[in-house]
């Protein structure tokens, strides 16, 4: 299991830029209303994400997915946002780290790509890269609506159908809403192989869903282990007590240290396997949690802004910020106890003892000691962290963190008043975008866009150096 230290969040600690015992403690009542609200909630609606995926959902996973990596070379997802971010954290979490250069023999599954944008250079960069004849696409959009999803769609179908007529519908895996949006209509016109995204789980919370777990399998990956892991999480963010749930505890904490002014929080892994864990936490966290108004109609604006760094690397770009700037954060660690391989510093350079003194350790040696050392120097400097230790990279700790994460983010939305499924605030850009593109439907949108370009016209303010 996961092992959690909160210490380092408290005023013994850290000082009295800290919590304090007595704080906490005064808060204890509302996080226990915010544990029974998830509680009794449990699978229904937007937290259908707390229901496993049940073993018919994952045995056509596991069968559809064989044959992708019998049949194919290159598997690419097409998606954004919560269609994306999981399929890439836990690639690159539990694949080898230089997965798509390995000799297929040694990479035992296809190449993999995700595409989560409308950048027209990395689109055709794709395609300068694959051989569309041997790759498969799984669409993944819940909304069946998302544009930049839908756009590649376009262009992807498009393609296959030029080069192979009805054949293109082998070449496509959609993922999707059983019920609503324009891509389940689409799976049916062409019989394209499809699983579907239960309803009550959202975006940036599904990727314990087939969003996530078909990739998952097609890579190889211990899709029942991810599962087993989540589950796992689960049974122990039952505990309705707090020094025995640590989704519950680090909400709480992060909810005093927000009320405190720490509206930044650093998701930091000294792994680079976690580098794409911290991506999708930062969704997960600022999506859900960064609202204007809470659940009575009150405009609160609350939320704390995810920043994702990765140890060592940023210690020699972010941590002097950390270290010294305004308190304005809460560092999170993410520790690995064993990595999966490890190099030793060999013996050299006798006559340079300043070089000398890293010979006989071992390159993760390395990165823990200097783990706990950066760790050392914010606790001086009294600024708040805690650290989530894994004992290795696996799909069953995988697993246990991503639902560690969304219970937590569950629960902040409790104690925040929020709704931490909804995404208000995606929604005008969106509307603004159809608009733009004469969409039907949203001519209003588009004479409020010409009305407000026109009452921004002071020229002062636009400085062209051409
Ligand atoms: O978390 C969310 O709900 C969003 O980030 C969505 O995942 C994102 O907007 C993509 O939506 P869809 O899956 O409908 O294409």
């Amino acid at each position: 299991m996961l092992k959690f230290d909160f210490n380092n969040m408290m005023q013994s600690a850290v000082g009295d830029k800290g919590i304090s015992q007595k704080q906490f403690d005064e808060y204890l009542p509302l996080a226990q209303k915010a544990f029974d609200a998830v509680q009794s909630k449990r699978g229904e609606g937007w937290q259908g994400w707390m229901t496993p995926a049940g073993s018919d959902v994952v045995d056509k996973i596991m069968k559809v997915a064989t044959n992708v990596r019998e049949n194919f070379d290159v598997f690419v997802v097409l998606g954004i946002g919560g269609s994306a971010l999981g399929p890439i954290a836990v690639f690159n979490a539990l694949c080898h780290l230089y997965h798509n250069e390995l000799p297929r023999e040694k990479r035992n599954a296809p190449k993999f790509y995700v595409i989560d944008n409308a950048d027209p250079e990395r689109m055709n960069a794709l395609f300068d890269v694959i051989d569309l004849r041997k790759t498969a696409f799984n669409v993944i959009t819940k909304s069946g609506a998302t544009s930049e999803t839908m756009s590649q769609y376009l262009v992807v179908y498009d393609m296959l159908q030029k080069a192979y007529g009805k054949e293109a519908d082998k070449h496509v895996f959609a993922t999707t809403s059983e019920k609503k949006g324009n891509l389940i209509k689409l799976a049916k016109q062409h019989g394209f192989e499809t699983f579907f995204i239960p309803e009550g789980v959202g975006g940036r919370f599904s990727e314990l869903s087939p969003v996530g777990l078909f990739p998952a399998a097609v890579l190889g990956i211990d899709v029942k282990g991810l599962l087993i892991g989540s589950i796992s999480m689960d049974a122990v963010c039952r505990n309705p007590d707090v020094y025995g749930n640590p989704a519950l505890m680090s909400a709480l904490l992060q909810f005093i240290a927000m009320k405190n002014g720490a509206n930044i929080s650093v998701m930091m892994p000294y792994a680079d396997s976690l580098k794409y864990i911290a991506d999708w936490y930062c969704q997960l966290w600022a999506e859900s949690l960064g609202k204007e108004v809470d659940r009575d109609g009150k405009t609160v604006n609350v939320g704390q802004t995810p920043v994702k760094a990765l140890g060592v690397t940023d210690q020699h770009s972010q941590v002097q910020l950390y270290t010294e700037g305004p308190f304005d954060k809460v560092v999170t660690f993410l520790q690995v106890g064993e990595f999966r391989s490890n190099v030793v510093i060999p013996q050299g350079c006798e006559e340079y003892p300043d070089v000398n003194f890293l010979c006989g350790h071992d390159m993760g040696e390395l990165v823990n000691t200097e783990l706990f050392a950066t760790r050392f120097a914010l606790t001086k400097k009294h600024r708040m962290n805690y650290t989530i230790t894994m004992e290795c990279v696996d799909a069953y700790n995988i697993g246990q963190l991503l639902y560690l994460f969304q219970m937590q983010t569950a629960f902040a939305g409790e104690l925040l008043n929020v709704d931490a499924y909804n995404q208000p605030g995606v929604e005008e850009g969106k509307n603004a975008t159809y608009a733009l593109f004469g969409r039907s439907g949203y001519e209003q949108k588009k004479a409020e866009l010409d009305q407000a370009s026109k009452n921004v016209s002071n020229d002062k303010f636009v400085i062209d150096c051409d």
